[in-house]
């Protein structure tokens, strides 16, 4: 398979490790996806990066396949034959000029049932950072959309891969109370695939033991230190200022407050009666992720983290999203 080359900073790299995702993408090339598959994982653990790995695999594999990020305003349609897919990418660009990027991710259901009517046999679909753009209120309504391709195509076809990835773990709830779709999570990179992309960044740079500290294996919390000179601090206020950390602590009571400073050390205080509510905030600011219990290999896509981490605030049930974000945190408490 050709690694692809990303965009990393002011750099470009080649695609590194994520040695299992791409055998699921392999598994699921070589007998379709049933459900259609909704993975979630903290902020820039490298999901765009896989999937876009992904397309160039199942291309290689013979599927055409449709690429949309709404939220990037990216699309890639690759389908063998010319005329449907200049069709398909007019589909695309009207739907770009009458509609928002929203509404290109609903287009798509449309695209890929035009293509099995026209005897496409093998598609996967790719929708990345779909639920932003769609709306999270619609996010289960739309895969109940993609399912619906599955169940009653136009025609039959030989295999079908779907994928949908969202940062939000919001979403995870919203996904995971129907039947409509298998839910999946991903993590931040290993320590061996980790120490693989450090070693791609060029330059003078701190041990790679302290940049896995800081970093936890979140690539794009290791972009963003390589652009700051490597200074941590630039990076903790960015987040700070970026995910209104300081407003958010400042709306606690001391009860919330109180939880908040233990959930630093062990983000599993969170997961009781007491500190839900909180959780949930933490949540929906992207801060903190609730993953599954369990480390088996049917939940995760990739490796999964340790069962718990707590140098890395990767507790059983729930996790902070890299050690820089509970460090964001840290900050606006002014505990350090
Ligand atoms: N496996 C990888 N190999 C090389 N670079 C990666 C890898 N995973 C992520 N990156 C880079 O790290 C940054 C964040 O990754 P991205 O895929 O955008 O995260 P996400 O989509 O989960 O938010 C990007 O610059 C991306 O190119
Ligand atoms: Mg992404």
């Amino acid at each position: 398979m050709k690694r692809i080359r990303l965009g990393f900073a002011n750099l470009i790299i080649e695609f590194t490790d994520r040695y299992l995702a791409l055998k699921r993408i392999e598994y699921w090339a070589n007998r379709g996806t049933g459900f259609p598959k909704v993975v979630y994982g903290p902020e820039g653990c490298g999901k765009t990066a896989w999937l876009r790995q992904s397309v160039e695999l199942l291309g290689e594999r013979g599927f055409d396949v449709i690429y949309l990020n709404p939220i990037e305003e990216e699309f890639a349609i690759e389908i063998g034959v010319q005329s449907l897919r200049d069709r398909l990418i007019n589909l695309v660009r009207e739907a770009t000029s009458r509609l928002s990027w929203g509404g290109v991710a609903w287009s798509v259901i449309d695209v890929v049932r035009e293509a099995i009517s026209l005897g496409r046999g093998k598609i996967a679909i790719i929708i990345d950072d779909a639920f932003q753009a769609i709306g999270l209120d619609r996010a289960a309504i739309y895969v109940k959309g993609l399912l619906g391709i599955l169940e009653h195509p136009p025609r039959p076809y030989e295999r079908i891969v779907t994928i949908v990835a969202t940062s939000e773990g919001v979403s995870r709830r919203e996904i995971g109370r129907h039947e409509w779709a298998d839910l999946l999570a991903m993590w931040n990179m290993g320590r061996d695939g980790f120490r693989q992309l450090y070693e791609q960044v060029p330059g003078d740079k701190p041990p790679f033991e302290e940049v896995w500290k800081l970093t936890g294996g979140n690539p794009r919390i290791l972009e963003r230190l390589y652009e700051n000179n490597w200074n941590g601090d630039a990076v903790v206020r960015e987040l700070i200022d970026k995910k209104g950390v300081r407003a958010f602590i400042a709306s606690l009571g001391p009860n919330d407050r109180e939880l908040l400073i233990r959930a630093l050390e062990d983000p599993d205080v969170l997961m009781g009666r007491e500190g839900i509510p909180l959780m949930n905030r933490l949540i929906e600011l992207n801060l903190a992720l609730e993953i599954p219990e369990w480390r088996d290999d049917n939940l995760w896509i990739d490796a999964p983290p340790p069962e718990r981490d707590l140098e890395l605030g990767i507790g059983k049930y729930v996790a902070w999203q890299s050690p820089l974000h509970r460090e964001a945190v840290k900050r606006a408490l002014g505990m350090t």
